[in-house]
Protein backbone atom coordinates (compact mmCIF):
# COMPACT_ATOMS: atom_id res chain seq x y z
CA UNK A 1 0.00 0.00 0.00
CA UNK A 2 1.67 3.21 -1.12
CA UNK A 3 1.53 5.95 1.73
CA UNK A 4 -0.96 8.52 1.46
CA UNK A 5 1.98 11.26 2.17
CA UNK A 6 3.21 9.87 -1.44
CA UNK A 7 -0.27 10.29 -3.06
CA UNK A 8 -0.32 13.74 -1.71
CA UNK A 9 2.81 14.75 -2.86
CA UNK A 10 2.19 13.17 -6.65
CA UNK A 11 -1.04 14.92 -6.57
CA UNK A 12 0.62 18.24 -5.80
CA UNK A 13 3.12 17.72 -8.18
CA UNK A 14 0.23 17.36 -11.15
CA UNK A 15 -1.75 20.16 -10.17
CA UNK A 16 1.72 22.42 -10.40
CA UNK A 17 2.73 20.84 -13.71
CA UNK A 18 -0.77 20.99 -15.11
CA UNK A 19 -1.51 24.53 -13.99
CA UNK A 20 -2.39 26.65 -16.41
CA UNK A 21 0.32 29.28 -17.30
CA UNK A 22 -1.40 32.74 -14.53
CA UNK A 23 -4.24 34.39 -16.45
CA UNK A 24 -4.84 37.99 -16.73
CA UNK A 25 -8.77 38.40 -15.16
CA UNK A 26 -10.15 40.88 -18.11
CA UNK A 27 -10.16 44.19 -16.05
CA UNK A 28 -6.53 43.89 -14.62
CA UNK A 29 -4.23 46.41 -16.47
CA UNK A 30 -1.58 44.30 -18.55
CA UNK A 31 1.92 46.11 -17.80
CA UNK A 32 3.79 46.87 -21.37
CA UNK A 33 6.22 49.38 -22.25
CA UNK A 34 6.09 51.50 -25.34
CA UNK A 35 9.31 53.66 -26.54
CA UNK A 36 8.11 56.28 -28.71
CA UNK A 37 11.41 57.69 -30.19
CA UNK A 38 11.70 60.72 -32.75
CA UNK A 39 14.17 63.16 -34.98
CA UNK A 40 13.59 66.80 -34.72
CA UNK A 41 15.27 70.13 -35.61
CA UNK A 42 12.86 72.60 -34.94
CA UNK A 43 10.60 71.23 -33.10
CA UNK A 44 7.51 69.96 -34.73
CA UNK A 45 8.00 66.22 -34.20
CA UNK A 46 8.87 66.29 -30.59
CA UNK A 47 5.60 68.50 -30.35
CA UNK A 48 3.89 65.36 -31.94
CA UNK A 49 5.84 62.71 -30.10
CA UNK A 50 4.81 64.43 -26.55
CA UNK A 51 1.40 63.91 -27.78
CA UNK A 52 1.90 60.48 -29.14
CA UNK A 53 3.41 59.75 -25.32
CA UNK A 54 -0.36 61.32 -24.01
CA UNK A 55 -2.31 58.92 -25.74
CA UNK A 56 0.06 55.71 -24.82
CA UNK A 57 -0.14 56.43 -20.86
CA UNK A 58 -3.81 56.82 -21.13
CA UNK A 59 -3.72 52.96 -21.29
CA UNK A 60 -3.55 51.58 -18.02
CA UNK A 61 -0.71 49.66 -17.85
CA UNK A 62 1.51 51.92 -19.71
CA UNK A 63 4.72 52.51 -19.12
CA UNK A 64 6.06 55.13 -21.67
CA UNK A 65 10.05 56.31 -22.93
CA UNK A 66 10.25 59.27 -24.92
CA UNK A 67 14.02 59.46 -26.56
CA UNK A 68 15.37 60.61 -29.67
CA UNK A 69 16.91 58.21 -31.93
CA UNK A 70 20.43 59.11 -31.21
CA UNK A 71 19.66 57.78 -27.78
CA UNK A 72 17.86 54.90 -28.14
CA UNK A 73 19.98 52.27 -26.75
CA UNK A 74 19.79 48.27 -27.49
CA UNK A 75 17.77 47.86 -24.06
CA UNK A 76 15.10 50.62 -24.84
CA UNK A 77 14.48 48.73 -28.23
CA UNK A 78 14.47 44.94 -26.40
CA UNK A 79 12.61 45.71 -23.30
CA UNK A 80 9.89 47.60 -25.53
CA UNK A 81 6.27 45.80 -26.01
CA UNK A 82 5.63 48.54 -28.64
CA UNK A 83 7.92 51.24 -30.66
CA UNK A 84 6.30 54.58 -32.31
CA UNK A 85 8.93 55.83 -34.97
CA UNK A 86 8.25 59.82 -35.35
CA UNK A 87 10.56 61.81 -38.41
CA UNK A 88 10.24 65.30 -39.76
CA UNK A 89 9.61 64.67 -43.57
CA UNK A 90 12.87 65.17 -45.54
CA UNK A 91 12.84 65.27 -49.66
CA UNK A 92 9.76 63.07 -49.09
CA UNK A 93 11.08 60.61 -46.86
CA UNK A 94 12.04 59.48 -43.36
CA UNK A 95 14.98 61.84 -42.10
CA UNK A 96 18.39 60.56 -42.31
CA UNK A 97 18.82 60.42 -38.61
CA UNK A 98 15.78 58.00 -38.69
CA UNK A 99 17.27 56.03 -41.55
CA UNK A 100 21.02 55.89 -39.51
CA UNK A 101 18.50 54.43 -36.59
CA UNK A 102 16.82 51.88 -38.36
CA UNK A 103 20.08 50.85 -40.05
CA UNK A 104 21.82 50.40 -36.95
CA UNK A 105 19.26 48.01 -35.90
CA UNK A 106 21.87 45.43 -37.60
CA UNK A 107 24.70 47.80 -38.03
CA UNK A 108 24.91 48.57 -34.17
CA UNK A 109 22.01 46.86 -32.23
CA UNK A 110 21.98 43.24 -33.45
CA UNK A 111 18.51 42.43 -34.23
CA UNK A 112 19.04 40.88 -37.66
CA UNK A 113 19.30 38.16 -38.10
CA UNK A 114 17.37 37.07 -35.12
CA UNK A 115 14.82 39.41 -35.64
CA UNK A 116 14.37 40.71 -32.12
CA UNK A 117 11.84 42.99 -32.84
CA UNK A 118 9.84 40.07 -33.48
CA UNK A 119 6.06 40.72 -32.67
CA UNK A 120 6.19 44.62 -31.11
CA UNK A 121 4.16 46.48 -32.20
CA UNK A 122 5.13 48.99 -34.63
CA UNK A 123 3.36 53.13 -35.69
CA UNK A 124 4.66 55.97 -37.42
CA UNK A 125 4.50 59.56 -37.12
CA UNK A 126 5.41 62.62 -39.41
CA UNK A 127 5.75 65.80 -39.92
CA UNK A 128 6.05 67.63 -43.00
CA UNK A 129 6.17 71.73 -44.68
CA UNK A 130 3.88 71.14 -47.13
CA UNK A 131 0.03 69.23 -47.68
CA UNK A 132 1.62 66.95 -49.87
CA UNK A 133 4.28 66.36 -50.18
CA UNK A 134 5.75 63.21 -48.64
CA UNK A 135 3.94 62.63 -44.61
CA UNK A 136 2.50 59.36 -45.93
CA UNK A 137 5.70 57.92 -47.70
CA UNK A 138 7.65 59.10 -44.65
CA UNK A 139 5.18 56.88 -41.87
CA UNK A 140 5.07 54.03 -44.56
CA UNK A 141 9.07 53.79 -45.33
CA UNK A 142 9.04 53.84 -41.61
CA UNK A 143 6.12 50.83 -41.38
CA UNK A 144 8.25 49.10 -44.30
CA UNK A 145 11.49 48.87 -41.73
CA UNK A 146 9.20 47.82 -39.24
CA UNK A 147 7.37 45.07 -41.03
CA UNK A 148 10.67 43.73 -42.59
CA UNK A 149 11.79 43.40 -38.78
CA UNK A 150 8.50 41.39 -38.33
CA UNK A 151 7.10 43.44 -36.40
CA UNK A 152 2.63 44.17 -36.28
CA UNK A 153 2.48 46.99 -37.76
CA UNK A 154 -0.99 49.10 -37.02
CA UNK A 155 -2.31 52.40 -38.03
CA UNK A 156 -3.88 55.09 -35.92
CA UNK A 157 -4.78 58.94 -36.09
CA UNK A 158 -4.68 58.57 -39.81
CA UNK A 159 -4.48 55.79 -42.35
CA UNK A 160 -0.73 55.23 -42.10
CA UNK A 161 -0.25 57.20 -38.67
CA UNK A 162 -0.41 60.68 -37.08
CA UNK A 163 0.49 63.73 -39.16
CA UNK A 164 1.07 67.58 -39.72
CA UNK A 165 1.57 70.36 -41.74
CA UNK A 166 4.12 72.75 -40.09
CA UNK A 167 4.46 75.61 -42.75
CA UNK A 168 2.76 77.79 -45.22
CA UNK A 169 -0.79 78.10 -44.92
CA UNK A 170 -0.87 75.62 -41.53
CA UNK A 171 2.17 76.51 -39.57
CA UNK A 172 2.98 74.70 -36.30
CA UNK A 173 1.07 72.18 -35.27
CA UNK A 174 -2.66 72.24 -34.59
CA UNK A 175 -5.09 71.01 -31.65
CA UNK A 176 -6.47 68.71 -34.22
CA UNK A 177 -2.89 67.00 -35.56
CA UNK A 178 -2.21 66.98 -31.40
CA UNK A 179 -5.55 64.96 -31.42
CA UNK A 180 -4.32 62.98 -34.00
CA UNK A 181 -1.24 62.09 -32.94
CA UNK A 182 -2.63 61.13 -29.07
CA UNK A 183 -5.08 58.71 -31.10
CA UNK A 184 -2.19 56.76 -32.52
CA UNK A 185 -0.48 56.74 -28.93
CA UNK A 186 -3.59 55.14 -27.75
CA UNK A 187 -4.45 52.72 -30.21
CA UNK A 188 -0.77 51.48 -30.12
CA UNK A 189 -1.60 51.18 -25.92
CA UNK A 190 -4.02 49.07 -27.00
CA UNK A 191 -3.44 46.65 -29.80
CA UNK A 192 -0.06 45.89 -27.44
CA UNK A 193 -2.48 45.17 -24.41
CA UNK A 194 -4.28 42.59 -27.12
CA UNK A 195 -1.19 41.11 -28.26
CA UNK A 196 0.35 40.66 -24.18
CA UNK A 197 -2.96 39.41 -23.10
CA UNK A 198 -3.10 37.01 -26.19
CA UNK A 199 0.33 35.82 -25.31
CA UNK A 200 -0.35 34.91 -21.64
CA UNK A 201 -3.38 32.22 -22.61
C1 LIG B 1 16.36 68.99 -45.55
C2 LIG B 1 14.88 69.21 -45.45
C3 LIG B 1 14.05 68.64 -46.39
C4 LIG B 1 12.68 68.81 -46.28
N1 LIG B 1 11.88 68.19 -47.22
C5 LIG B 1 10.54 68.29 -47.11
C6 LIG B 1 9.68 67.62 -48.04
O1 LIG B 1 10.12 66.94 -48.96
N2 LIG B 1 8.34 67.74 -47.86
C7 LIG B 1 7.78 68.47 -46.86
O2 LIG B 1 6.57 68.52 -46.75
N3 LIG B 1 8.58 69.13 -45.96
C8 LIG B 1 9.94 69.06 -46.06
N4 LIG B 1 10.74 69.70 -45.15
C9 LIG B 1 10.11 70.46 -44.04
C10 LIG B 1 10.07 69.65 -42.76
O3 LIG B 1 9.58 68.35 -42.96
C11 LIG B 1 9.13 70.31 -41.71
O4 LIG B 1 9.52 71.63 -41.47
C12 LIG B 1 9.08 69.50 -40.44
O5 LIG B 1 7.92 69.84 -39.73
C13 LIG B 1 10.30 69.74 -39.57
O6 LIG B 1 10.20 68.97 -38.40
P1 LIG B 1 10.94 69.36 -37.05
O7 LIG B 1 10.43 70.71 -36.60
O8 LIG B 1 10.55 68.29 -36.10
O9 LIG B 1 12.40 69.38 -37.33
C14 LIG B 1 12.13 69.57 -45.23
C15 LIG B 1 12.98 70.16 -44.31
C16 LIG B 1 14.33 69.98 -44.41
C17 LIG B 1 15.25 70.62 -43.38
Amino acid sequence: MVPSVLWLAVAWAWGVLLAPTPTLAADEPVPFEVLVTYHSRTGNTEKMARAVVDGARSVPGARVVLKRVGEVTNEDLFTSDALIVGSPVYWSNMSGEVKTFFDNWQLKFGVFPEFKMRNKVGAAFATGGQVSSGKEVTMLTILAAMLGNQMIVVSGGGAFGASATTEGDSPGIDEKELAAARELGKRVGEVTVLVKRGARK
